[in-house]
């Protein structure tokens, strides 16, 4: 038998032959591996250096290493967040010319960390709230692209925080299955045992004293259930509202927000039956909203500010044309962000009078104003557009309050 290596992108091979496939994954000299934290597993998984990258080599029987490879790929096509598969390696022997097990070669997950490194005694039961809600926001992705996984746990995920945002990514497929669509059964199949092994996986921490003592493991891992749950419901409601309704829109994502998710990309198609919205959600820490503000429009706000005029700018980006997130020739977040400030954001300030801003910065007035348009149009249960809502912003509560404070009012 000779070695072969199957590989989708060419570049890999040539590397990848550096390593030396004739010895046991086990036994591989400390030359070629990395040590990062890693996961329990019952394969022999090592991270292994190769050119400039590192990779994830598991040890695996050939039919369980091409499936996996073939449903990471379907994954990959799907845009689930889960490792990239990179090779598999079969006809490996070793110097005797006895058969060596073959392997699945994933790529590094750069800035993951097995739940275990992660959940550390240190970790406070909020950050692991926030964390288990990243794997409901996982789950709920992976049965929407009709991925049944069964076999979700903590130790087949791996967990991610950047930037203020948390997120999960799936890495191990083995147990996978992909169809059109997945049936309630399958879905309840997936959440009880998601439950079923997170409360064991937080019972083995708690066990072996690295758990925070105020974390409950039973209801923490029951939490999944029901934050999956509210999120399935919620992305999967009828989303097609009359065309240009963003009221509709608004009440969505402000639903989202209720139930602590976010919205990372919002995708509105028209039709002749009016907008199909869809959103993809995401999880994030508490300053998120003002860093990232910040960052992409140099708008200095407080937090709850920060995350309606984010809300606002997320819902304005997907009606432009170039708006195609994660395409390299669509618009960069930053150009879009700040198209809107100069085309939405501004304007809008401006039309308050500068005497009637009582030295309140700009991103309050728009977040007052934002406000406004909320509250106006749930009385009138249409959109008001900012035009209106400005006017009767001004006339009905900027101008009392500063007649007021004229006249010494508190
Ligand atoms: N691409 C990757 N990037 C980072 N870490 C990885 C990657 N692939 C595997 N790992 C680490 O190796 C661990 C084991 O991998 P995996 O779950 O695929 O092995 P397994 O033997 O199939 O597991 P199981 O016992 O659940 O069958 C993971 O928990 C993870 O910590
Ligand atoms: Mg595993």
């Amino acid at each position: 038998m000779e070695l072969q290596i199957t590989a989708t992108d060419p570049a890999h091979p040539a590397t990848l032959l550096d390593l030396p496939w004739d010895i046991p994954l086990a036994e591989w000299p400390e030359k070629h591996l990395v040590a990062l934290p890693r996961g329990i597993s019952r394969h022999v998984v090592r991270f292994a250096r190769a050119g400039s990258e590192v990779f994830a080599v598991k040890e695996v029987g050939e039919w369980a290493a091409v499936r996996e490879y073939a449903l990471l790929r379907d994954l990959d096509r799907l845009a689930v967040p889960s490792v990239d598969p990179v090779a598999v390696v079969t006809g490996r022997t070793d110097e005797d010319g006895e058969p060596l097990e073959p392997v699945l070669i994933t790529r590094q997950l750069k800035g993951s960390l097995p739940y275990r490194s992660m959940f550390e005694t240190t970790m406070r039961p909020t950050t692991i709230k926030r964390l288990l809600d990243a794997l409901a926001v996982l789950l709920v992705r992976l049965h929407l692209s009709g991925f049944a996984w069964g076999d979700c746990s903590l130790s087949n995920t791996l967990f991610r925080r950047d930037a203020g945002a948390y997120a999960a990514y799936l890495v191990d497929a083995e147990t996978g299955q992909i169809q059109p669509t997945l049936t309630r059964g399958q879905r309840d199949y997936d959440l009880e045992v998601a439950q079923v092994n997170i409360v064991g996986e937080l019972m083995d921490l708690e066990a072996g004293g690295s758990l925070h003592p105020s974390v409950d493991p039973v209801p923490f891992g029951q939490e999944i259930v029901e934050r999956y749950g509210d999120l399935w419901h919620e992305l999967t409601r009828t989303s097609i509202y009359p065309r240009d309704k963003r009221h509709y829109i608004d009440h969505r994502i402000r639903r989202l927000n209720e139930l602590g998710f976010d919205v990372a990309e919002m995708q509105i198609q028209r039709s002749p039956d009016g907008d199909a919205v869809t959103f993809l959600p995401k999880v994030v820490d508490a300053g998120h909203h003002q860093r990232q503000l910040l960052r992409l429009t140099g708008l200095d706000a407080e937090e709850n500010q920060a995350r309606s005029l984010l809300n606002d700018l997320e819902t304005w980006m997907a009606t432009q044309e170039d708006y195609a997130p994660g395409d390299p020739l669509g618009a960069r977040p930053e150009v879009l962000a700040h198209r809107w400030v100069r085309d939405v954001f501004r304007p809008a300030v401006r039309a308050v009078p500068q005497d009637l801003r009582d030295g309140v910065d700009t991103a309050q007035i728009y977040h007052e104003l934002l406000e406004h348009r909320w509250y106006l149009s749930e009385r009138a249960q249409n959109d008001v557009g900012m035009e209106a809502t400005a006017e009767d912003y001004i006339l009905t509560i900027l101008r009392p309050r500063a007649e007021a404070a004229a006249h010494g009012v508190p």
